[in-house]
């Protein structure tokens, strides 16, 4: 126990950093983002472009590799850096799955396994974690479960090595740490739903996830296609994520190294890092020409820290959103909403109708809790007249939630930051090795969560279903199966909560990755 937080101390602390990182106020990431975010905008060394300038792009969809075995489909992506255009005019080095940002999108169906190999090009070990997989631990993404770099990108980069032997998932002893290649086997016994993957290494997660390394990833079934929502060009994934740029272009982020010889962010923004460019699947302030019909969006927020209040025209009517889903796949019954919140790594299923409106009209879609330039996000430009024949019927589902009644036990979990030992659960900083909790594999629990900042917290191989919120039901972003809840200042949640099938180890933790890095991230067990 003591080695843990002397460790982690060690980590926060790192250089100079460490008197000011203990020093920063409590609250005062409260009180500067406000109901938004408790973290710090990091701005950018260079004009920014104007909003609405560039197409919108869909990530390319990968296909699987011919020779697949039958049952499965097989993929390949290759972790690399590479050169790409985010800002108009310059060019930008990213981490990329395949090179690019987001990584392509894998669409695949429910109860058909897909195996993905990943090979490490990049200067650094990597971790891939299928988000809201129902995945049995060893192909999790346990974050001391290493890709090493290839032996060939690793001898051109002397940190790559040092890395790899510096304590990381050295000091886990059931670590498997392999090299250049892994394959990652998803069983996906699970309904339709909005997934993504993003790197899950220890101590490192938000700046690789900063620097690109983040896709989608979408289950399909038979229930959903019955439906007649909104598909094919007019079910559009947006992944929305703020980024900060740097005089030659270049993706900036306070690390206390910057050459990730060692973890942490520069002491102001251990409260988490916002960006002050909005980028919807990796293009800054995009356009998209839609039909004047019912389009699906899958929204995913892949920022590190910052939540989103999403609006759109009021020429739309009082509630825009017709939300139809969220982190678990589809709700009940549609939910009409005039904004939708997002908190890092939520999914929201809406349809929005642009059928009212008039070719040439222009619809932007906003955030209430930016300031300045992060006010806006994309616009809509309507660009004609069209056939529709989608529906959103008004019983879409049965989720499978959570009954409380079958609750084998209660348990609660405090988030908060500790003075000095960083971000914790319940008192403690991460420890890869020491399971803070063990329930048992397809087990119902109540769980009640209590926290001092905004903590956007995650539970790997589980779905919630929020019970309460303070004292009153759940609010109104809380409808469905979750995977990640909002929980906000002094607030305090209650849900229900199951577990997947398979036991081994897993991690709950918050998905504000900077407080994930800095140590808000516990091992539990399932048995
Ligand atoms: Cu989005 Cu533990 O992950
Ligand atoms: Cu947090």
């Amino acid at each position: 126990m003591a080695a843990r937080i002397s460790r982690r101390q060690a980590l926060v602390a790192g250089g100079g950093a460490a008197a000011a990182v203990v020093g920063v106020p409590f609250g005062l990431g409260l009180r500067s983002g406000g109901e938004a975010s408790s973290a710090t905008l990091l701005r950018s060394g260079r004009p920014l472009p104007a909003a609405f300038q560039v197409p919108l792009e869909i990530p390319r969809v990968l296909t699987p590799n011919r020779g697949s075995v039958p049952g499965a489909d097989h993929y390949e992506l290759t972790q690399r850096q590479a050169e790409v255009e985010v800002l108009p005019g310059v060019r930008t080095a990213i981490w990329g799955y395949d090179g690019t940002f987001p990584g392509s999108t894998i669409h695949a169906r429910s109860g058909r396994p897909v195996v993905v190999r990943h090979t490490n090009l990049l200067p650094v070990p990597t971790v891939t974690h299928l988000h809201a997989g129902q995945t049995p631990s060893a192909s999790d993404g346990f974050p001391t479960d290493l890709l090493l770099p290839s032996p060939s990108t690793a001898a051109r980069n002397s940190m790559a090595a040092s890395m790899s032997m510096d304590g990381m998932g050295g000091n886990d002893p059931h670590a498997s740490v392999v090299q250049t290649s892994r394959d990652y086997t998803y069983p996906l016994q699970q309904r339709a739903a909005m997934l993504w993957y993003h790197d899950h290494r220890m101590d490192f997660t938000a700046p690789s996830v900063w620097r690109g390394l983040a896709g989608m990833f979408i289950v399909h079934d038979a229930e959903e296609e019955a439906l007649e929502l909104p598909a094919g060009e007019r079910d559009i994934p947006l992944m929305i994520a703020d980024r900060s740029f740097g005089g030659d272009g270049e993706l900036i982020y306070p690390s206390s190294y910057p050459s990730l010889i060692r973890p942490g962010v520069r002491a102001a923004y251990a409260a988490g890092v916002l960006g002050d460019v909005a980028l919807v699947n990796g293009r800054p302030w995009p356009f998209l020409e839609v039909d004047a019909a019912r389009y699906r969006f899958r929204i995913l927020n892949a920022s590190n820290a910052r939540r989103y209040r999403l609006t759109l025209d009021p020429r739309l009517g009082q509630a825009p959103f017709i939300q139809v889903g969220t982190d678990g796949g589809l709700l009940d019954a549609p939910l009409g909403h005039a904004a939708i919140e997002i908190a890092p790594a939520q999914r929201y299923d809406v349809v929005v109708d642009f059928s009212a409106c008039r070719p040439g009209e222009r619809i932007t879609l906003r955030n209430g809790f930016g300031t300045g330039r992060m006010e806006q996000v994309m616009q809509f430009r309507i660009a004609r007249k069209a056939h529709d024949d989608s529906r959103v019927p008004i019983r879409l589902s049965h989720p499978p939630v959570p009954d409380p009644a079958r609750s084998a036990r209660t348990r609660s979990f405090v988030f908060r930051r500790s003075g000095g030992h960083g971000w914790t659960i319940n008192g403690e900083t991460f420890s890869p090795t020491e399971a803070l909790i063990s329930p048992r594999a397809g087990s119902t629990e109540i769980w009640e969560f209590v926290s001092d900042f905004h903590h956007p917290i995650h539970v790997h191989l589980a779905s919630m279903r929020v019970l309460n919120r303070g004292l009153n039901g759940p609010g109104e972003f809380d409808h469905g199966l979750k995977d990640v809840l909002d929980l906000r200042p002094a607030e305090r949640i209650r849900v229900a909560i199951t577990f997947g099938e398979y036991p081994g180890r897993y991690v709950l933790h918050c998905h504000n990755l900077e407080h994930e890095d800095m140590g808000m991230m516990a091992t539990f067990r399932l048995v």
